[in-house]
């Protein structure tokens, strides 16, 4: 049997500035040994949204801190570490460039492999961190830049089922949040307003919905509530209705779409089914009574990693990185590694059929 392994993890690819300091042990089970998490949303809160320049110049500014601090809590020395493992993509380009480059500065200070991680592989891996989940199971990843099913099949074995085709569902929180001037993120002011509304009110488009597949799109409901607060004066009992009305639209959307995504992962896979929910709009209680319900009609068991596990973290970073290194898939290209601001989890399919943002710069998702 070989060692534990010991792995620092850096997240910076969206507005969080996160580091940890994991070991997992040849079984696999993984003990934090410390971890610390900046968000940085008092910064981006006045303008409704993560602005990317403030977000890089914020993670530049607080990264060497954060880092530091999480291996004093962690008690580790650098030389005790089996590699350093940084979010390399997808993300704002900006942050990644950040994380990125003082996971490699370290790595080569240290003598240390350095690991590029995929930010989705993270999430993909994070119900491991407090669960032995085995493999294989189907995870929904709902996050405000990500909505996607993917089958994950094992270490760096990912089949992606279905995807938004615009925005995704945290987006689509955001939006509404933003219209309506009532903070940021938008996703709990929404959930907030919405326990006192009426979510009949308003009769919200459910896109994609009568099509087969397991697409979705939320841009199209985002124009809707956009054209009912131009419209009408709401007071403050419309715009909780309003909000209860949304939110009811996406958890439909998405609780639909789950109940297809698992019929077919279990026509794959006959066996034992485990649904994943991971992303920050997994906080969202409706939503996750919702798929509760859809998982328990299919026999299926639902996995929710603890939140602040759904959400920007860099345990998921460091875990994946464990990962990595166990199965030997760990070498010293690390260093040579370009950040990508695109990197789609399952490249294949993303080549094939780019769910959006196909263009010139490749599948964004
Ligand atoms: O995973 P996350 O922290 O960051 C990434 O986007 O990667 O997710 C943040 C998103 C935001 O769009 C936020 O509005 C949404 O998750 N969110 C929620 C809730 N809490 C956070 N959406 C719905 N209901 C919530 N309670
Ligand atoms: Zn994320």
């Amino acid at each position: 049997m070989s060692d534990p392994i010991c792995i620092l993890g850096i997240e910076t690819s969206c507005d969080e500035t996160a580091a940890a300091v994991l070991r997992r042990a040849p079984d696999g089970s993984v003990t934090i040994l410390g971890e610390t998490v900046h968000s940085q949303i008092d910064e981006h809160a006045p303008y409704g949204g993560v602005v990317p320049e403030i977000a890089a110049r914020a993670h530049a500014d607080i990264a060497d801190s954060v880092i530091a601090k999480t291996l004093q809590d962690s008690q580790t020395e650098l030389a005790d570490l089996d590699g350093i493992a940084a979010t390399s993509g997808p993300g704002l380009i900006g942050g990644v460039m950040v994380g990125m480059m003082t996971g490699k500065a370290l790595a080569l200070a240290a003598d240390k492999p350095f690991i590029p991680i995929n930010h989705l592989e993270g999430h993909a891996l994070s119900p491991r961190l407090a669960d032995p989940c085995p493999f294989p199971y189907l995870l929904l990843l709902v996050s405000g830049g990500h909505c996607q099913f993917i089958s994950v099949s094992g270490l760096g074995q990912y089949q992606r089922l279905g995807s938004t085709i615009d925005d995704a569902a945290g987006e689509a929180f955001d939006k509404l949040a933003k219209t309506l001037g009532i903070g940021f993120p938008g996703g709990p002011a929404v959930e907030r307003l919405a326990m006192n509304g009426d979510a009949k009110r308003f009769p919200l488009p459910r896109p994609l919905l009568n099509r087969p597949g397991l697409d979705m799109s939320f841009a199209g409901l985002k124009t809707a509530a956009a054209r009912i607060v131009e419209a009408e004066d709401l007071d403050t009992q419309g715009v909780a209705d309003l909000c209860a009305s949304y939110q009811a639209s996406i958890a439909e959307s998405l609780s639909e779409k789950t109940r297809r995504a698992l019929l077919e992962f279990q026509a794959g896979d006959p066996g034992e089914t485990r649904l994943v929910v991971a992303g920050g709009v997994a906080a969202n209680q409706s939503i996750r009574s919702a798929l509760n319900a859809v998982a328990e009609a299919a026999g299926a068991t639902l996995i929710a990693p603890p939140l602040r596990h759904c959400t920007d973290n860099a345990a998921m970073i460091a875990l994946a990185g464990a990962e990595r290194f166990a199965a030997g898939l760990v070498d010293d290209t690390g260093l040579a590694f370009s950040a990508r601001p695109r990197w789609p989890l399952d490249e294949a399919r993303a080549k094939a059929d780019p769910a959006y943002g196909g263009g010139k710069h490749g599948a964004k998702a």
